[in-house]
Protein backbone atom coordinates (compact mmCIF):
# COMPACT_ATOMS: atom_id res chain seq x y z
CA UNK A 1 0.00 0.00 0.00
CA UNK A 2 1.32 3.69 -1.02
CA UNK A 3 0.44 6.30 1.55
CA UNK A 4 -1.12 8.88 0.18
CA UNK A 5 -0.23 11.76 3.24
CA UNK A 6 3.17 11.47 4.18
CA UNK A 7 5.22 13.91 6.35
CA UNK A 8 8.73 14.40 7.23
CA UNK A 9 10.52 15.96 9.77
CA UNK A 10 13.84 17.17 8.33
CA UNK A 11 16.17 17.07 11.16
CA UNK A 12 20.05 17.13 11.61
CA UNK A 13 20.74 19.72 9.08
CA UNK A 14 23.08 21.40 11.76
CA UNK A 15 24.48 18.38 12.38
CA UNK A 16 25.43 17.65 9.00
CA UNK A 17 26.80 21.06 8.47
CA UNK A 18 29.18 20.46 11.89
CA UNK A 19 30.50 17.32 10.25
CA UNK A 20 31.99 18.99 7.59
CA UNK A 21 33.17 22.17 9.77
CA UNK A 22 30.47 24.15 8.11
CA UNK A 23 28.44 27.06 9.25
CA UNK A 24 24.59 26.06 10.15
CA UNK A 25 23.31 27.66 7.47
CA UNK A 26 25.58 25.53 4.84
CA UNK A 27 23.19 22.28 6.89
CA UNK A 28 20.22 24.11 5.57
CA UNK A 29 21.26 24.74 2.32
CA UNK A 30 22.03 21.31 1.86
CA UNK A 31 19.06 20.45 3.29
CA UNK A 32 16.71 22.31 1.01
CA UNK A 33 18.40 20.98 -1.95
CA UNK A 34 17.74 17.34 -0.23
CA UNK A 35 14.04 18.78 0.12
CA UNK A 36 13.61 19.37 -3.64
CA UNK A 37 14.62 16.28 -4.74
CA UNK A 38 12.46 14.37 -2.36
CA UNK A 39 9.61 16.10 -2.96
CA UNK A 40 10.17 15.18 -6.47
CA UNK A 41 10.30 11.47 -5.56
CA UNK A 42 7.62 11.52 -2.84
CA UNK A 43 5.27 12.88 -5.57
CA UNK A 44 6.56 10.93 -8.79
CA UNK A 45 5.42 7.52 -6.52
CA UNK A 46 2.31 8.31 -6.58
CA UNK A 47 1.39 9.78 -2.76
CA UNK A 48 -0.49 12.47 -2.59
CA UNK A 49 0.08 15.10 -0.20
CA UNK A 50 3.48 15.50 1.27
CA UNK A 51 4.15 17.74 4.82
CA UNK A 52 7.10 19.22 5.93
CA UNK A 53 8.14 20.52 8.68
CA UNK A 54 10.48 23.47 7.80
CA UNK A 55 10.26 25.53 10.94
CA UNK A 56 8.36 25.07 14.38
CA UNK A 57 7.31 27.76 16.57
CA UNK A 58 9.78 26.79 19.31
CA UNK A 59 12.55 27.20 16.62
CA UNK A 60 12.09 30.87 16.19
CA UNK A 61 14.00 31.15 19.04
CA UNK A 62 17.11 30.37 17.58
CA UNK A 63 19.90 33.00 16.82
CA UNK A 64 18.81 35.49 14.87
CA UNK A 65 21.75 34.60 12.20
CA UNK A 66 20.68 31.47 11.88
CA UNK A 67 16.91 32.52 11.25
CA UNK A 68 18.10 34.98 8.64
CA UNK A 69 19.91 32.52 6.84
CA UNK A 70 16.82 30.59 6.91
CA UNK A 71 14.46 33.44 5.96
CA UNK A 72 16.49 33.70 2.98
CA UNK A 73 16.46 29.84 1.43
CA UNK A 74 12.40 30.36 2.07
CA UNK A 75 13.14 33.74 -0.27
CA UNK A 76 14.50 31.21 -2.63
CA UNK A 77 12.38 28.33 -2.54
CA UNK A 78 9.45 30.40 -3.19
CA UNK A 79 10.50 32.83 -5.97
CA UNK A 80 12.42 29.94 -7.31
CA UNK A 81 10.47 26.59 -7.53
CA UNK A 82 6.92 27.86 -7.46
CA UNK A 83 6.34 27.74 -11.18
CA UNK A 84 7.81 24.35 -10.88
CA UNK A 85 5.70 22.97 -8.50
CA UNK A 86 2.92 24.71 -10.65
CA UNK A 87 3.61 22.63 -13.68
CA UNK A 88 3.77 19.55 -11.52
CA UNK A 89 0.54 20.10 -10.53
CA UNK A 90 1.53 20.43 -6.93
CA UNK A 91 -0.72 23.33 -4.79
CA UNK A 92 1.57 24.89 -2.07
CA UNK A 93 0.01 25.41 1.32
CA UNK A 94 1.13 26.77 4.14
CA UNK A 95 0.51 25.72 7.86
CA UNK A 96 1.49 27.92 10.88
CA UNK A 97 1.56 31.32 11.83
CA UNK A 98 3.04 33.40 9.31
CA UNK A 99 2.69 36.36 11.07
CA UNK A 100 5.60 35.14 12.99
CA UNK A 101 7.47 35.81 10.34
CA UNK A 102 8.95 38.40 7.93
CA UNK A 103 5.59 40.23 6.56
CA UNK A 104 7.90 39.90 2.62
CA UNK A 105 8.27 35.96 3.48
CA UNK A 106 4.61 35.79 4.91
CA UNK A 107 3.56 37.73 0.83
CA UNK A 108 5.93 35.17 -1.31
CA UNK A 109 4.01 32.04 0.39
CA UNK A 110 0.77 33.36 0.12
CA UNK A 111 1.68 34.35 -3.84
CA UNK A 112 2.94 30.92 -3.94
CA UNK A 113 -0.68 29.45 -2.38
CA UNK A 114 -2.31 31.34 -5.16
CA UNK A 115 0.06 30.65 -8.03
CA UNK A 116 -0.35 27.09 -7.52
CA UNK A 117 -3.87 26.13 -6.14
CA UNK A 118 -5.79 23.75 -7.95
CA UNK A 119 -3.18 21.05 -8.07
CA UNK A 120 -4.12 17.45 -7.70
CA UNK A 121 -0.95 17.31 -5.42
CA UNK A 122 -0.19 19.31 -2.12
CA UNK A 123 2.90 20.13 -0.86
CA UNK A 124 2.07 21.44 2.88
CA UNK A 125 5.01 23.41 4.36
CA UNK A 126 4.88 24.24 7.70
CA UNK A 127 6.46 27.38 9.09
CA UNK A 128 5.86 29.16 12.21
CA UNK A 129 4.00 26.15 13.35
CA UNK A 130 3.40 24.45 16.16
CA UNK A 131 0.47 21.22 16.69
CA UNK A 132 -0.39 22.63 20.18
CA UNK A 133 -0.89 26.20 19.29
CA UNK A 134 -2.85 24.48 16.21
CA UNK A 135 -5.14 22.84 18.35
CA UNK A 136 -5.67 25.84 20.53
CA UNK A 137 -6.54 27.56 17.76
CA UNK A 138 -8.54 25.44 16.53
CA UNK A 139 -10.52 25.03 20.08
CA UNK A 140 -10.97 28.66 20.42
CA UNK A 141 -12.30 28.95 16.94
CA UNK A 142 -14.93 26.74 18.42
CA UNK A 143 -15.67 28.35 20.93
CA UNK A 144 -16.27 31.59 19.00
CA UNK A 145 -18.67 29.52 16.84
CA UNK A 146 -20.18 28.64 20.21
CA UNK A 147 -21.16 24.92 18.82
CA UNK A 148 -20.06 21.52 20.14
CA UNK A 149 -16.95 20.10 17.87
CA UNK A 150 -17.45 16.91 16.43
CA UNK A 151 -13.83 15.23 15.78
CA UNK A 152 -14.36 15.56 11.81
CA UNK A 153 -15.24 19.54 12.09
CA UNK A 154 -12.26 19.95 14.40
CA UNK A 155 -10.24 18.15 12.26
CA UNK A 156 -11.31 20.16 9.06
CA UNK A 157 -10.74 23.21 11.09
CA UNK A 158 -6.88 22.19 11.94
CA UNK A 159 -4.62 23.70 9.48
CA UNK A 160 -4.46 21.07 7.79
CA UNK A 161 -8.19 20.71 6.86
CA UNK A 162 -9.52 19.07 3.72
CA UNK A 163 -6.08 17.20 3.80
CA UNK A 164 -6.07 13.43 3.41
CA UNK A 165 -5.46 11.48 6.89
CA UNK A 166 -1.60 11.28 7.83
CA UNK A 167 -0.19 7.55 7.17
CA UNK A 168 3.31 7.83 7.27
CA UNK A 169 5.27 10.08 9.59
CA UNK A 170 9.48 10.33 8.98
CA UNK A 171 11.89 11.53 11.42
CA UNK A 172 15.19 11.88 10.07
CA UNK A 173 18.53 12.83 12.08
CA UNK A 174 18.34 10.12 14.41
CA UNK A 175 15.98 11.79 17.48
CA UNK A 176 12.91 9.91 17.97
CA UNK A 177 10.27 12.00 19.01
CA UNK A 178 7.46 14.43 17.18
CA UNK A 179 8.27 17.64 18.51
CA UNK A 180 5.22 19.35 18.29
CA UNK A 181 4.35 18.47 14.82
CA UNK A 182 0.68 17.49 13.92
CA UNK A 183 -0.32 15.95 17.20
CA UNK A 184 -3.84 15.62 16.56
CA UNK A 185 -3.35 13.78 13.00
CA UNK A 186 -0.82 11.75 14.11
CA UNK A 187 -3.18 9.70 16.06
CA UNK A 188 -3.02 6.72 13.92
CA UNK A 189 0.34 7.41 11.41
CA UNK A 190 2.66 5.11 10.95
CA UNK A 191 6.25 6.11 12.31
CA UNK A 192 9.55 5.45 10.78
CA UNK A 193 12.70 7.09 12.32
CA UNK A 194 15.67 7.17 9.97
CA UNK A 195 19.44 7.34 11.41
CA UNK A 196 20.51 9.22 8.78
CA UNK A 197 20.80 13.38 9.20
CA UNK A 198 18.82 14.95 6.62
CA UNK A 199 20.65 15.95 3.75
CA UNK A 200 21.80 12.77 3.47
CA UNK A 201 18.34 11.15 3.35
CA UNK A 202 18.00 9.62 0.12
CA UNK A 203 15.37 8.38 -2.52
CA UNK A 204 16.78 4.68 -1.70
CA UNK A 205 16.01 5.53 2.22
CA UNK A 206 12.49 6.79 0.89
CA UNK A 207 12.32 3.36 -0.51
CA UNK A 208 13.07 2.03 2.83
CA UNK A 209 10.61 4.13 4.71
CA UNK A 210 7.61 3.23 2.46
CA UNK A 211 8.70 -0.49 1.90
CA UNK A 212 8.48 -0.43 5.81
CA UNK A 213 5.04 1.06 5.81
CA UNK A 214 3.85 -1.59 3.36
CA UNK A 215 4.66 -4.41 5.60
CA UNK A 216 2.63 -2.32 8.74
CA UNK A 217 -0.78 -4.08 9.56
CA UNK A 218 -2.82 -0.72 10.29
CA UNK A 219 -5.52 -1.71 12.60
CA UNK A 220 -6.57 1.17 13.91
CA UNK A 221 -7.53 -0.09 17.36
CA UNK A 222 -9.57 -2.92 15.87
CA UNK A 223 -8.69 -6.45 15.61
C1 LIG B 1 16.08 20.98 11.60
O1 LIG B 1 17.46 20.65 11.62
C2 LIG B 1 15.81 21.78 10.42
C3 LIG B 1 15.29 23.03 10.43
C4 LIG B 1 14.93 23.75 11.66
C5 LIG B 1 15.11 23.78 9.16
C6 LIG B 1 14.66 22.98 7.97
C7 LIG B 1 14.93 23.78 6.78
C8 LIG B 1 15.22 23.32 5.55
C9 LIG B 1 15.20 21.91 5.15
C10 LIG B 1 15.64 24.36 4.55
C11 LIG B 1 14.71 24.68 3.47
C12 LIG B 1 13.30 24.86 3.83
C13 LIG B 1 12.39 25.46 3.01
C14 LIG B 1 10.98 25.48 3.41
C15 LIG B 1 12.76 26.08 1.74
P1 LIG B 1 18.36 21.20 12.80
O2 LIG B 1 18.83 22.55 12.42
O3 LIG B 1 17.62 21.15 14.07
O4 LIG B 1 19.53 20.17 12.78
P2 LIG B 1 20.36 19.67 14.05
O5 LIG B 1 19.40 18.94 14.96
O6 LIG B 1 21.37 18.74 13.45
O7 LIG B 1 20.98 20.89 14.68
Amino acid sequence: MIPRHIAVIMDGNGRWAKKRLLPRIAGHRAGMKRMISLTDDIFSRGIVCCTLFALSTENLARPQEELEGLYGLFREYFTGQTARLKSQGVSLKILGDLTLLPADIARLARTSEEETAGGEKTLAIALGYGGRQDIVRACNEAVKKGEPVTLESFAETLSTGGMPALDLLIRTGKEKRISNFLLFEAAYAELCFSEKLFPDFTGKDLTHALEAYAKRDRRFGRI
